[in-house]
């Protein structure tokens, strides 16, 4: 315990920091960036408006002593910004665990570097195996073999063991579960399945869409002999199942069946340093602001502390169609980092 560690009106810690570097990205996921909302006429932030590696570090640094104990870098794609080994290097002797979710298509070019730099960890997105079912999911030509490779440059830089983030889409790659779970058993691979969410207003999410992990793990375990295990943090958001023979586990991220606001631990800075104490946030505080008046150390830890406390966010806990279907405007997760 630090003797500056804050709480929010719910009582929850701030332990958690995902920092989105850039809200570009190659793939088009229609669950996340739709072509059609997202294609040449969208305005991507100016670069110059990035947060600068030293901002980033300036923000670590004053999250600290309220208690941080993990990074996220995320994006948009995190690779698509240059030289990302250099921000993982100015993190990497801060006591904090460091990772990175990507979508894997740069990791070959980028693991060995993003390795020796620091990193502790790298989170793949993977949907399918299949490269037809790829494609529907990601919106991509980049073949599944690229990102299978990138997984093993991650392994063979020793940033085992990878998770693998699989978003489900029903009647698009529910079937792709099974096999993943066959690809990937017996290896230094974790496959975790997310239900699809209701993030940003451009996916035109519905909830006959989600398959509930509930249904998804009956229909896992009807191959599988899967047996529960223990979580190893109240705040994890995965439900840890394993193969009953050691041949490693899954995991089940059930945003929308089983909201996990009350342990939610989580901060989001997305690439112009804006700070948002939700996934569905309609807005965010301007830390770049702050910073660029002067703001540094004691004050800006200061300043995220206050924000903090005053935060009393559980949206997936209060979600319904209609908060869904609401006109609130909505941050895009490739905005604020998945
Ligand atoms: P590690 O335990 O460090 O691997 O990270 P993690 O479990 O937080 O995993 P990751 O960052 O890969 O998050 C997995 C997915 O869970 C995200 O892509 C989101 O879809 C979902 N998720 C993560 N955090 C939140 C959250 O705060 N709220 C909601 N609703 N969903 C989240
Ligand atoms: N629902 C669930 N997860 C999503 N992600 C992006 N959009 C969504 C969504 N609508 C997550 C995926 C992906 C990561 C970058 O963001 O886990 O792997
Ligand atoms: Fe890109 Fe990841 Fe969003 Fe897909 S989910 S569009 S890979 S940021
Ligand atoms: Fe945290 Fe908001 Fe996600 Fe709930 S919906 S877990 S409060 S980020």
């Amino acid at each position: 315990m630090t003797s500056e560690q804050v709480t929010d009106r719910l009582g929850r810690q701030l332990k958690d920091l995902r920092i989105s570097v850039t809200d570009r990205c190659n793939f088009r996921c229609p669950y996340c960036m739709p072509r059609e909302r997202f294609g040449e006429e969208h305005t991507f932030l100016p670069r110059r408006a990035f947060l600068s590696f030293d901002e980033i570090e300036k923000v670590v640094r004053a999250s600290i002593p309220l208690g941080l104990e993990k990074v996220r870098l995320t994006g948009g794609e995190p690779l698509l910004r240059p030289d990302l080994a250099d921000l993982v290097k100015r993190l990497s002797d801060l006591e904090i665990e460091l990772a990175l979710t990507t979508n894997g298509s740069l990791l070959r070019r980028n693991a060995a570097a993003l390795a020796a730099a620091g990193l502790t960890r790298v989170t793949v997105s993977l949907d399918a195996l299949d490269d037809d079912v790829h494609r529907a999911m990601s919106d991509t030509d980049i073949p599944v073999e690229t990102i299978l490779d990138g997984i093993d440059a991650a392994l063979e830089a020793g940033l085992a063991p990878v998770k693998v983030n699989c978003v489900i889409r029903r009647g698009v790659n529910e079937e792709q579960a099974a096999k993943l779970v066959r690809h990937f058993r017996g290896t230094d691979v974790t496959v975790r399945f997310i239900e699809y969410m209701d993030v940003g207003r451009t996916n035109g999410w519905t909830l006959g869409e989600v398959v509930a992990s509930g249904d998804l793990l009956e229909h896992l375990r009807g191959e599988f002999d899967l047996i529960p295990l223990a979580a190893e943090r109240a705040s994890d958001v995965a439900v840890r199942w394993g193969h009953s023979d050691g041949s490693g586990e899954i995991g089940l991220i059930s945003s929308v069946s089983a909201p996990f606001c009350g342990d939610c631990v989580r901060a989001r800075i997305s690439a112009d340093g804006r700070f948002f104490t939700c996934l569905f946030a309609s807005g965010g505080h301007d830390l770049r602001a702050l910073i660029q008046n002067g703001a540094n150390g004691g004050n800006l830890t200061a300043a995220i502390a206050a924000i903090w406390e005053r935060r009393a966010d559980r949206y997936s806990e209060l979600r319904s169609e209609e908060t869904s279907a609401s006109a609130l405007p909505r941050i895009e997760m490739s905005y604020i980092g998945g």
